[in-house]
């Protein structure tokens, strides 16, 4: 086997909603993330509001339960956010960043909270004490030679944006995210050369399937055009990164769940066909390939949508196409058009059980294989660098009165994961970087909980914000610095 190729980019991935914290100081605004409640495996997050007679309220955050006319999203009293001091990586940044070098690390993926640097969105002029935070904290990354890779937009949006542009499904977004982007360029010139402008726009499409029941024409109408405008923002996003330092490198970011069909009935192929086109390929051909791929005309058709468009974007596309592909990686989905009598249940995890596959606490497949999968055919489909920017386990760990936690089940995981990436690159395909998704553990995106760790690093704060925020190694820790200091050799 060939295993690894030299100067192979090991390393964590975090967002800034997850681990940072702080949500208001030193001048940042309030983010859509911050009006998001905690919830569980069975109970969905909530969004909290205000409506327009000025009374509170809550509904659950899957797609197509919009806020009642006029309501505004809003932080209110009695409801614990778990973003508002995640595990305050805002004032810890140091002692993580020195526990990754530790490891070995020679990537850190994190994002930017826009509304640290423009705290409503709009002002002319951005928040130096957010900037000067970023800056501190990339010039620490760089004393142990790890290499930033920067995600500019990953699931917060500044609240003013939401509130009152209605979000990305307003096309004035993009000139408004484009000043961010300048501003990022300039300022962290030198400092951040790997950029991923959105985290996972491919979301929005995915969803259409998962919350079927629930959505609306409008909804899928939103959908595209949400996708449309992050679309012409990444490409700008590319010509522009390589215009204000040709050292940038700007990359695409996928949600990259592969489906496989629930039998050999040429129906389910084709759906199973129809699902990578419309949840994988739709978004990465535009990146990639710089224009949208045939098969949109028929998830248009189908989905009656009429998006708001100009010429110039499609310009864009053809002059902004991505330098590297990035996916996250977690799990594979049955597709079938049979009656399915075994749910799966979790999010994105959706359809029928796979009768093959071991299956998470909150209800993730165990698939080591279909990350080979998905990794031999996207670079068969795009010949470009691909970084795996998040893979992992989420589980619950048990901290024993030594303080050693015993996580031989994510070493599994891990072990397993990274032996099929070796495979893959056997098989010829360019993998140029690993950032196994939450590092260090953090507030669960989808559930909002501290419990679904993924960390080599556990944080002592649990599922209400309580804790002494205490780091510690896990045994998993010792394990990902071997891996490191062997180039993979050793798994
Ligand atoms: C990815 C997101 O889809 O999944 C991350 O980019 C998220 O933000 C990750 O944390 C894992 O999902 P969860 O729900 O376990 O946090």
């Amino acid at each position: 086997m060939k295993g690894f190729p030299n100067h192979f980019l090991w390393g964590g991935a975090t967002s800034a909603m997850q681990i940072e914290g702080a949500y208001d100081v030193d001048g940042k605004g309030i983010t859509t993330c911050d009006c998001k409640t905690a919830g569980s495996f069975s109970q969905r997050r909530q969004i909290t509001y205000v409506d327009k007679d000025g009374n509170p309220g809550a509904i659950s955050s899957s797609l197509g339960r919009a806020l009642p006319e006029g309501a505004k999203q809003a932080v209110l009293d009695g409801y614990f956010y778990p973003s508002h001091n995640a595990i305050d990586f805002y004032h810890h940044y140091k002692e993580d960043i020195a526990l990754m070098a530790e490891m070995g690390f020679k990537m850190f993926r994190l994002s930017i909270a826009w509304s640290r640097i423009y705290p409503i969105g709009i002002e002319d002029e951005p928040n130096q004490k957010g900037i000067n935070f970023y800056k501190e904290v990339f010039k620490e990354l760089h004393k142990y030679h790890i290499e930033p890779l920067v995600t500019i937009a990953h699931g917060d949006l500044p609240l003013y944006l939401e509130n009152h542009y209605g979000g990305w499904a307003n096309r004035e977004l993009i000139d408004i995210f484009m000043k961010l982007a300048k501003t990022c360029f300039t300022e962290f010139k030198g400092l951040v050369k790997y950029w991923l402008p959105f985290n996972e726009m491919n979301d929005y499409l995915l969803m259409l399937d998962m919350f079927g029941n629930v959505s609306t024409k409008e909804s899928h109408q939103e959908s595209f055009q949400v996708i449309h405008n992050m679309l012409v923002a990444n490409a700008r996003c590319v010509k522009l990164a390589h215009e204000i330092d040709p050292e940038n490198k700007v990359g695409s970011m996928i949600c990259g769940i592969p489906n496989y069909p629930g039998s050999c009935d040429p129906e389910d192929i084709l759906e199973t066909r129809y699902r990578w086109e419309k949840g994988i390929y739709y978004t990465g051909d535009v990146q990639c390939f710089g224009r949208y791929p045939s098969f949109s005309k028929r998830l248009w058709d189908e989905y009656d949508v009429k998006m708001d468009t100009r010429e110039q974007d499609f310009l864009d596309f053809e002059n902004g196409t991505v330098d590297f592909y990035t996916f996250s990686y977690y799990m594979t989905n049955i597709v079938t058009t049979h009656e399915v009598k075994d749910m799966v249940q979790g999010n994105f995890a959706n359809g029928a059980r796979n009768p093959y596959l071991e299956y998470s606490e909150w209800g993730w497949s165990y698939d080591p294989k279909g990350l080979r999968y998905y990794l031999e055919v996207i670079y068969d489909r795009y010949h470009l660098p691909i970084i795996i920017t998040e893979n992992g386990l989420g589980a619950v760990d048990k901290v024993e009165e030594d303080g050693s936690i015993h996580d031989d089940y994510r070493i599994k995981y891990l072990q397993d994961h990274l032996h099929e990436c070796k495979v893959a690159i056997d098989h010829g395909v360019d993998l140029i970087g690993y950032t196994m998704w939450g590092c260090i553990d953090l507030v669960s995106a989808s559930t909002g909980q501290m419990s679904k760790r993924y960390g080599f690093i556990y944080v002592d704060i649990d599922d209400e914000g309580k804790g002494t925020g205490k780091r510690l190694k896990k045994d998993s820790f010792e394990w990902y610095k071997k891996v490191i200091a062997t180039n993979g050799e050793e798994l």
